[in-house]
């Protein structure tokens, strides 16, 4: 299997991000004006965008340069480590090689700081004070208010309730970094007092929050705001995953038949599978599979259409497999997945037929997550263990059907701070 990426770091870093969709020349629907329901002028999204994230989003060049600061910030975890599960491989007697990119290695635990530390570095270079997002399981918030600390912004932070009051450490740890956490839907917004109105013991969801997060953003001058999901240049930063992946597999002379991540808004499994479906389109055998939970299962029952990205609709309207933009998700634990939309280039994929979409039930994703964690000693987020589950069970149907598979998933975070979550499914408190 060969690389696809130009040029890497002495280190193994690669120096590029790589964009799928205008190397390959994939159309992409334009986000519209919530307003008019017109294609949204460029002009607009930069009440809530730097100029640099702007052009990313909408860049139709196939390598985009990582600046230099993001790639000196990278160096202190990139490349992270490519293993084979063996122990894991033998827990489930299986023929077939499961090998794992572990994006928890990072210092803030998690594959969103690629992408947070490329935006806060974009944001800072054009004089922006304060970065406003949102979090559901705090992974997200975690690692932007980390990259606001590296690149000198201020941080405030909207995390879903539910998460909230699941995941204390996260929020200490946002707090340690000096951002300002704030449970919603809070009284400090419109959106929030709206959705609290309507119901005061509202549990949160990422709808109602990034509603929130953008009103933020728009009404405190010098602030903008920052997504860690869906948008077509998160997407774009999370590819050093994939990039990497292929050259240490190429380095060990292994060749992936499946390529596995768990989808929220689609960031982590784009950022392993992009690299990789360059080849599939080029005519290489190979299966993609997002893995979602089964109560919030966007991509395998949710409609192809255009929504907004929140529940007030105050975002663009982007054409995306959605829920409904009011759809709530149960308090699930992997609350990284509670996200009605997915990312419009992987609703495009899944739509064309280049990947697929498999739901697990949440006690399934702790038991194999439990036997994860036995044989190989790394505790995954409860996010990350919906991947491991898929590639479980493509490892249990290649055996079925007599085929040795090389399966590789993205074990996108750890789950250190989601002890909380494990010590309800020992108790057998999970639902
Ligand atoms: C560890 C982890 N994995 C996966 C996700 C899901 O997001 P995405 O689909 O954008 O990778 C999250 C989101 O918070 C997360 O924290």
């Amino acid at each position: 299997m060969r690389s696809i990426t130009p040029s890497f770091t002495p280190t193994g870093i690669p120096t590029t991000f790589y964009n799928l969709f205008a190397d390959a020349g994939l159309p992409l629907d334009p986000p519209l004006d919530p307003a008019t329901r017109e294609p949204i002028r460029p002009e607009k999204l930069g009440a809530l965008f730097p100029q640099g994230v702007l052009e990313q989003e909408m860049s139709t060049a196939a390598h985009v340069p990582i600046p230099e600061p993001v790639l000196e910030a990278y160096a202190a975890y990139r490349p992270t480590p490519l293993r084979r599960a063996t122990r894991f491989e033998q827990a489930l007697q299986t023929r077939c090689a499961l090998y794992y990119k572990y994006e928890g290695a990072s210092p803030v635990g998690s594959h969103k700081l690629n992408t947070a530390l490329a935006q806060a570095y974009l944001n800072a270079r054009e004089g922006v004070t304060r970065l406003a997002t949102e979090t559901g399981a705090g992974q997200w918030g975690t690692a932007l208010a980390y990259a606001s600390r590296r690149f000198g912004l201020s941080c405030s932070v909207y995390m879903v309730r539910s998460s909230y009051a699941q995941k204390p450490g996260r929020r200490t740890l946002m707090e340690l970094f000096g951002a300002e956490v704030t449970p919603s839907p809070s009284d400090k917004t419109e959106a929030g007092r709206r959705t609290l109105a309507e119901s005061s013991e509202h549990p949160g969801s990422l709808g109602v929050a990034i509603s929130e997060a953008v009103e933020h953003a728009v009404t405190h001058p010098g602030t903008k705001y920052a997504l860690g999901s869906v948008l077509n240049h998160v997407l774009l930063h999370q590819t050093v995953i994939g990039q990497e992946a292929q050259r240490q597999l190429e380095e060990l002379g292994v060749k992936a038949d499946a390529v596995v991540g768990c989808h929220g808004g689609g960031s982590n499994l784009s950022g392993l599978a992009f690299p990789f479906l360059r080849l599939k389109l080029d005519g290489q055998a190979l299966q993609i599979v997002a893995a979602e939970p089964a109560s919030c299962p966007t991509l395998t029952r949710g409609e192809y259409r255009y929504d907004f990205g929140d529940t007030a609709g105050l975002t663009p309207m982007v054409k995306m497999y959605t829920l409904g933009a009011a759809f709530v998700p149960d308090p699930i634990h992997a609350g990284g997945l509670r996200y009605h939309g997915a990312a419009p280039m992987v609703s495009k994929l899944l739509e064309r037929g280049l990947i697929e979409a498999r739901a697990y039930a949440q006690t399934s994703t702790f038991e194999v997550a439990r036997q994860f964690v036995q044989t190989e000693g790394i505790l995954p987020a409860p996010e990350s263990a919906h991947a491991i589950a898929a590639a479980a069970e493509l490892a249990r149907e290649a055996d079925a059907q007599g085929r040795r598979r090389v399966i590789l998933f993205n074990l996108s975070g750890h789950g250190l701070l989601d002890l909380g979550a494990y010590e309800a499914f020992l108790r057998g408190k999970l639902e």
